[in-house]
Parts: structure tokens; sequence; C-alpha cells
């Protein structure tokens, strides 16, 4: 799989929003729409910036824009403060013209009955428009990709997990404390994943650079879902020098 290193993380955001930014503007030109999956968390928050920014500075516009994102906690109200709903409305969303009913993010009102027809709705969702474009992956620190966490099959579909306890020690200062961090969350499985025509995962800081070594070195594994990558045939890893700092 192909890496490529950046000094740091700002450099890197700058590198993804151009490719992103290019790709939307070739659809444009071809009267085509650009369908986007997007990640959460702390990594992609530069990327939404610079995106932002080429909105507001450069005009480059997302009406042609439809995005899925990977995941969400469940239950999760769309209004709370670490709802990826939230989140995504405040760093990207809310700031360009992308067109609400374009932008879609796994629901976390449903009922439990719901969850199974609302995951499949969500894939022949993104089966009609031809599927993804570009995917932007974050990494988590047991290698979880969306919510696939380790044990997660290759060809997993969209569906409720549970999520692993390193995850939500992760989530837990976000939500102060273990005790109130869900405990389940909606993720767009790993078959969709893989069959996204390019995928974009970053990673920043010396925290990351373990679980970049086994992704990107160590054999295929579904204990890592990053590592299924490796079997993409075009997806990179855009990181900074402290998460290469361990690979060979
Ligand atoms: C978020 C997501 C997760 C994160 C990962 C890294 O939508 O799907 O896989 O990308 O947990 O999180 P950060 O970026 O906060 O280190």
């Amino acid at each position: 799989i192909e890496t490529v290193v950046f000094e740091n993380s700002s450099t890197a955001s700058k590198s993804v929003a151009k490719e992103i930014a290019g790709l939307i503007r070739a659809k444009q030109d071809k009267g085509e729409s650009c369908v986007l999956g997007l990640a959460t968390g702390s990594t992609p928050k530069g990327l939404y910036a610079e995106l932002v920014k080429m909105h507001k500075e450069e005009g480059l516009s997302f009406k042609n824009v439809i995005t899925f994102n990977l995941d969400e906690y469940y239950p999760m109200k769309p209004d709370s403060v670490n709802s990826y709903v939230r989140f995504m409305k405040e760093l990207l969303l809310d700031q360009v013209d992308i067109l609400p009913e374009n932008y879609h993010i796994p629901d976390g009102t449903l009922s439990k009955k719901e969850i199974a027809d609302y995951c499949k709705n969500y894939e022949a969702k993104i089966e009609a428009l031809g599927g993804i474009d570009l995917q932007i992956l974050g990494i988590g620190g047991n290698g979880h990709i969306g919510f696939n966490e380790s044990g997660s099959l290759q060809n997993s579909k969209t569906r409720l997990v549970a999520l692993d306890h390193i995850t939500r020690v992760a989530a837990s200062k976000d939500f102060s404390g273990l005790s109130n961090t869900p405990r389940t969350a909606i993720t767009l499985g790993v078959k969709k994943i893989m069959e996204a025509k390019r995928v974009i995962l970053m990673a920043w800081g010396e925290g990351k650079s373990n679980i970049i070594k086994t992704s990107v070195e160590e054999s295929i594994t579904n204990q890592v879902p990053a590592s299924f990558l490796q079997e993409h045939n075009n997806a990179v890893f855009v990181i900074d020098k402290a998460a290469a700092s361990k690979l060979t």
C-alpha cells in the first residue's frame, strides 16, 4: 500500500483537500455528482477547515457533492454535543453550499427494530449513486476503520456494532467519563469502504505510529481492519512524520 509522509498534519491536510477539490471540480465539469465518504474524530478537522477555506476563498462549490458519513454513536440525538451530525454540520456541512438532502449521517435515534432496514437502505443509496468516489478514513489505535472494530469481516455490511473498550476509553474524554460513553454505534461496513474507488486514510502523531506499522507492514488480519486496505487497488495512507516513525 502506498504511504505518503508529510512534515506535519497541516501540510498533509492541505494536500488531501486539494485532491478532493480537484475531484469535485472534475466531476462538476462533466456535470456529474461527486460521492464522498467522510469520517469524524480529531484527524479530519484540518481537512474540513481547509475545504471550508477553499469554499469561502476560492469559490469551491459543493452543489454537486453527496456525502455519506462512516458512523454515528447509538443511541445519539443529532443535536447532542457529541453527535457526529453536530460535528459534521459545525465543521463542514453548514459552512459550505452542500444541499441538505445531499448529506447522510447514520441516524442514532432509530429504534433497534428499525436499524437493519435503515442500514440496508444506507448502502442502497450509495449503490444507486454508483458507489463512493473517495472515502476519507481515520484509524483507531486498534486498527478500526469507521467503527469496524477488531474482528470485523472484510465483507461486513453496514450495521450496529459494539464498541471496543479501547475505543470507548478514547471517546470517554468527550463524554465526561466511561460510564456516559456509548457502547454501540452504527457503522458503514468494511465492504462498502473497500468498494470505494479511492481511499485516503489519514493519521497524525506518534500515538498512531504502532498501528500504522501494523496495518501497512504486517499480514492482513481481521484483528486489524485497516490492514484490509492492503488489498485495495487505490488506497493511500497520508500520514505525518510522527505517525510514520515506526515504518521500516
Ligand atoms: C470516525 C471514525 C473513526 C476515527 C478513528 C480515529 O468517524 O470512523 O474510525 O477515524 O477512531 O479517531 P481520531 O481521528 O479522533 O484519532
